[in-house]
């Protein structure tokens, strides 16, 4: 991919960017403006991504090297970040008189531009004026993001986080395989109170039902996550429902489920609550305390009796017997595919990073999968969804 830089002081900030791309496993072009190399050095860019920057068009040395018409070849996505008001007015009057501006010109690649300016600038109509004309003929922005700004001001204009950057990359080299799904998820664990301060809950981290979130938008998909606590940052271009308890869990589920084409019970939902929640925090004042708990309402098996040609998918997290379990929830609960993992085996389950899972579907198909991100997984489960969808009679 490319990434051009245009003079701003969010120029830093771009930096970030590539060390970000460079994590993931991204080839990174960086291109520069000459005003951007007064704020940050080509060199530094040169270090983190590995590769020379491509500064000028009329450089011979780097012509012969790069060429503007390979390195608009080569690009799988174009991307300008920081993009100031003058690199769009610029591209936006098919203007064409530098490095950069010539390759945006010549590629094909999706090109993504992030922003960022003063914020009287950014309001400006010319500049409103020239992003609507690029976006109509299918470029890509980002919004500036609101807060302080470097010439002292408060308001929109600040360049979105690197890692906010990076998540719309990845959206745009994804296949939109999900567009026109309306796709319900659920993660993370629950908290039932037992008194105003405190509560039952179990040692769901959220990170896989976020990855699901993720990959599905990033999949064109339309999506709305039904989120107990976690420490997690909302995923991009998804509507999250904040909920705290099992009961709270089902009814915003239930409220959305009709409009749903496909549901994706990743949460870890508590299977107890306490009977009676104590209105006063519960003093020490016995030897022992007992504590009675009822059963909470099974979310997934009772979509699963009205599910009416929806998909509908489970998890099961087992410790013993992890296949057949996970087979017996499929058929009980009516389930077009489950995600059977083992969280007692070792890189697979709650709290990391990677899981090992194994995902049953309503045909009898097993898939086993070796031991993948959850962001990885996620994309295999809708792989999965995807396939079951399209080969349905
Ligand atoms: O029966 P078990 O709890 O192992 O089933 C796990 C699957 O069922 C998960 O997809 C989980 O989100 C869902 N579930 C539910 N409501 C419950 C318990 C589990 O929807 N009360």
């Amino acid at each position: 991919m490319v990434l051009a830089v245009t003079g701003g002081i969010a120029c830093y900030k771009a930096v970030e960017v590539v060390r970000l791309l460079m994590r993931d496993g991204f080839s990174v072009q960086v291109a520069m403006t000459r005003e951007a190399a007064q704020f940050v050095t080509p060199l530094t860019f040169q270090t983190l991504s590995g590769q020379p920057v491509a500064t000028d068009t009329f450089s011979l040395t780097e012509e012969s090297q790069i060429g503007h018409i390979n390195l608009a070849d080569q690009a799988d996505v174009f991307v300008i970040a920081p993009a100031t008001a003058n690199i769009i007015g610029k591209i936006a009057s098919g203007i064409a008189d530098d490095l950069l501006t010539t390759v945006v010109m010549a590629t094909q690649a999706p090109v993504l531009f992030a922003p960022s300016m003063n914020v009287h600038m950014f309001e400006n109509p010319i500049v409103q004026e020239n992003i609507r004309k690029l976006r109509r003929v299918g470029y890509h922005f980002m919004e500036p993001v609101e807060g302080y700004l470097a010439c002292g001001y408060e308001g929109k204009g600040r360049l979105p986080e690197p890692e906010a950057i990076v998540e719309e990359i990845r959206g745009l080299l994804k296949k939109k395989d999900l567009a026109g799904e309306r796709l319900l998820i659920t993660a993370g664990p629950n908290q039932e109170p037992i008194d105003p301060v405190r509560f039952i809950t179990n040692r769901s981290s959220g990170k896989m039902g976020y990855a699901l979130a993720r990959a599905a938008a990033r999949r064109g998909a339309a999506v709305t996550l039904v989120a107990g606590p976690t420490s997690l940052p909302p995923p991009a271009k998804t509507r999250v429902v904040a909920v705290r308890t099992a009961e709270e869990m089902r009814a915003a589920v239930l409220e959305r489920f009709a409009d749903a084409t496909a549901v994706v019970m990743a949460a870890a939902v508590s299977d107890y609550s306490p009977v009676q929640v104590a209105p006063k925090k519960l003093k020490k004042t016995a030897d022992a305390l007992r504590l009675e708990l009822k059963r909470n309402p099974d979310i997934l098996e009772e979509l699963g009796r009205k599910k009416d040609g929806r998909l509908l998918v489970g998890f099961a997290a087992e410790t013993d017997n992890v296949i057949a379990n996970a087979e017996k929830k499929l058929r009980e609960k009516n389930l077009d595919m489950i995600v059977a993992n083992d969280v007692a085996a070792e890189g697979s389950g709650f709290e990391g990073d990677t899981n090992i899972a194994t995902i049953l579907d309503h045909g009898g198909n097993v898939v086993t999968l070796p031991l993948m991100t959850k962001d990885e997984l996620a994309d295999r489960i809708f792989d999965h969804l995807h396939a079951l969808k399209t080969n349905r009679p």
